[in-house]
């Protein structure tokens, strides 16, 4: 198949912008004049350092990210983090809230009782994580160290609508909504995301920190799961994942010819009205999460019997979308419509919808 005649749903990773993998292409052997492909060179030569601090500068333009922050590039995936926040961010005997709203939280929060007293603020594990939890709901605890939430739930397609008001410091997982909407920075003690849905290809977890936060870390925190240390070298402990990085370069630059994150939170709001409106109105598919927090990055949703939901996928697939297929964990079907995918995309998985619904004569 031709890339043209594809269009990619994955929910990470996940498609990224034709042009930066042109540009990426037409760079791969000679990297500007330099005689090597960045995948070769070495990480402290004047050449990568360049492209490292215009990648990082590029990142705090975009999101306006105060200078009371620092920006790391780590690997580990997202998942680590759900470890080096409590490392860092708690001693023992220590408090922290968790809102559990998914999979990532639930996981970020059994991680953490390893290490403190987890108070579950909130959880909406009793209804299949369809909902997000009001802020009078939440519990918090006076004396928490930190606020733990995910702002967008990858596999139930439910989205954060509130930034949470909180006297702890806001943790956020902002893997699946990174990049696609102006963010206050200054409103969170750390933001974390993997790359591989909004940024690069996998393998960089970007972290925004707020300084004041690091160099507590526990005694036994490994060398390189510290903040601090990761802050005190620039991301340059050891070998950072360069390629991505050098990707998430031209992705940022991608992102601002095209109108910066309030560009992309334009398109993606065209993007997921496509998907919701139609979706309010057909007889055969239903949406999966409630109207008031739904997710604009992945958007769930069923016919309510599973032959036919595997039918649809099928479908979709002779037709060049893939990726439709809901997380196995669920079923049912997700179209994950991150920044790189076309409107027109959206508008012919609306299309084959619709063409089916009329053959089940609904
Ligand atoms: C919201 C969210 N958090 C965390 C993760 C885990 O990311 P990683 O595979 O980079 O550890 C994912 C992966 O899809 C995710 O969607």
């Amino acid at each position: 198949m031709k890339r043209e005649e594809v269009f990619n749903f994955s929910a990470g990773p996940s498609v990224l912008p034709t042009p930066v993998l042109e540009r990426a292409a037409s760079e791969l052997l000679n990297y500007r004049g330099s005689g090597m492909s960045v995948m070769e060179m070495s990480h402290r030569s004047g050449v990568f350092m360049e492209l490292f601090a215009e990648t990082k500068a590029r990142l705090r333009a975009a999101l306006s990210v105060p200078e009371t922050h620092e920006i790391l590039f780590l690997q580990g995936g997202a998942s680590l983090q759900f470890s080096m926040i409590p490392l860092n961010l708690s001693a023992e005997g220590d408090t922290v809230d968790y809102a559990v709203t998914g999979n990532f939280a639930r996981i970020a929060c059994r991680e953490a009782e390893k290490y403190c007293r987890v108070n579950v603020a909130a959880s909406s594990e009793s209804t299949d994580f369809d909902r997000i939890p009001a802020q009078k709901e939440l519990k918090l605890s006076p004396e928490a160290k930190y606020f733990y939430y995910c702002a967008n739930n990858t596999i139930y397609g439910t989205a954060w609508p509130y930034v949470p008001e909180t006297a702890a410091p806001l943790v956020c997982d902002m893997s699946s909504e990174i990049l696609s909407r102006p963010v206050d920075v200054s409103r969170y003690g750390l933001i974390f995301a993997g790359a591989q849905k909004n940024m690069a290809p996998a393998g960089l977890t970007v972290v925004i920190i707020d300084k004041a936060l690091a160099g507590k870390e526990r005694p036994v925190t490994p060398l390189m799961l510290s903040y601090q240390r990761m802050i005190d070298k620039d991301s340059m402990y050891n070998t950072p994942p360069c390629y991505n990085i050098y990707v998430l370069g031209l992705v940022l630059d991608w992102v601002a010819a095209n109108g910066g994150v309030a560009g992309m939170e334009k398109l993606k709001k065209q993007r997921s009205a496509l998907l919701y409106n139609y979706l309010d109105e057909s007889r055969l598919f239903k949406p999966c999460a409630g109207k008031d927090c739904r997710s604009d990055m992945n958007v769930t949703f069923r016919t309510g019997d599973a032959a036919l939901d595997a039918e649809f996928v099928k479908f979709t697939q002779a037709n060049g979308m893939q990726n439709v297929k809901g997380h196995r964990s669920v079923g049912g079907m997700r179209a994950s419509i991150y920044n790189a995918m076309p409107v027109e995309g959206v508008e012919k998985l609306v299309a084959l919808m619709k063409e089916f619904e009329v053959k089940h004569h609904v």
